[in-house]
């Protein structure tokens, strides 16, 4: 197959080395040298004569920017386990292949909800805080108290593939798993841990609350005032999964009213222009979205990508069809 012959593949955002070294060996790939965000009009114009895009979450492909992709785009392989950025119907209407990156990010999106967990609990944004200004003036044996997370109450929302994972590292910590799902599972998948058939029923025994679930229509504000009202005083929220599912404004009420003792957040509104009141509460431990950056997941989740694109390429059912 010569240079020509390969079929052209749109990458909107720089990827990790061994992934474009395997886009470039395979594919006439357009790579996003600079690492910029494109507009949508920018992807547009990129996409021309392309097969493929592999996005990320960054990059918004909703109905209007889909129903405008040239005809010559037949699959999206996103590099990302997310799909909230795509609008999967306009896709399908318009007869793209979309697919998704699951499994590979698991474990390492597990780890960042369990530093988030740890590190709101026991207020690590203050003490380093404390020692990057210089401002540690003595050890005190009242100051800068946190909450012990072992033998905790971790309600966990959506017991999917990352929230299994949750639940699995955070009984290292000796905590009792409940959790509210679409479906209950299997007692081996469960493993002692208590299913809530309703969500109102979960948030009362969470003292710790960890929110594994997509951002979907439904899932849209699912953490707001009313529900925040039913934790236990002192809970401490966690979340990995997308903005989209907590109401900002019933959060931060509920941060600054002290109703909530912390909250850790590695996804918001809005990204990368997150709430600014986010950033004033001394009680927030904040991430800037790296739930899935290891160098490890992101390889996985460049060649799960790529075999998706192989098999559509190839004209095989990819492993991860979503549309
Ligand atoms: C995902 O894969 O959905 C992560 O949030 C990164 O985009």
């Amino acid at each position: 197959m010569t240079m020509n012959d390969k079929p052209t593949v749109l990458v909107t955002r720089r990827l990790p080395q061994a992934v474009e070294q395997r886009l470039q060996r395979d594919y006439n790939a357009r790579l996003n040298t600079h690492d910029e965000v494109y507009s949508s009009d920018q992807l547009l114009e990129l996409a021309v004569g392309a097969a493929a895009i592999i996005p990320c979450h960054t990059e918004r492909l909703n109905a209007d920017v889909i129903a405008r992709l040239p005809d010559s785009v037949k699959a999206i392989c996103s590099f990302s386990v997310g799909y909230d950025h795509i609008d999967l119907a306009a896709a399908k209407k318009r007869g793209i292949l979309v697919t998704n990156t699951p499994d590979v990010l698991s474990n390492a999106t597990a780890e960042i909800a369990i530093l988030l967990m740890l590190g709101a609990a026991r207020r690590a944004h203050e003490g380093a805080r404390t020692l990057r200004t210089n401002a540690w003036a003595d050890w005190s044996a009242i100051g800068q108290l946190g909450i012990e997370v072992t033998g905790k109450r971790l309600g966990i929302i959506g017991m999917g593939r990352v929230g299994l994972v949750m639940a699995q590292r955070a009984r290292g910590f000796d905590m009792e798993i409940h959790y509210y799902n679409r479906h209950r599972l299997s007692p081996e998948l469960e493993a002692g841990a208590v299913f809530h058939p309703d969500l109102h029923d979960l948030l009362p025994h969470s003292q710790f609350l960890s929110i594994h679930c997509p951002a979907t229509p439904q899932t849209h504000h699912l953490l707001n005032a009313e529900r925040i009202a039913l934790l236990p005083d002192d809970a401490v929220v966690i979340n990995t999964a997308r903005g989209a599912v907590v109401d900002d404004d019933a959060l931060i009420a509920a941060l600054t009213s002290g109703k909530l003792f912390a909250a850790g957040l590695d996804v918001f509104n809005g990204e990368p222009n997150i709430d600014p009141r986010y950033r004033e509460l001394d009680n927030t431990f904040l991430l800037p979205h790296i739930g899935s950056a290891t160098r490890e997941t992101r390889d996985a989740m460049g060649f799960r990508a790529l075999d998706n694109l192989d098999a559509i390429m190839a004209g095989r059912e990819p492993g991860d069809r979503l549309a």
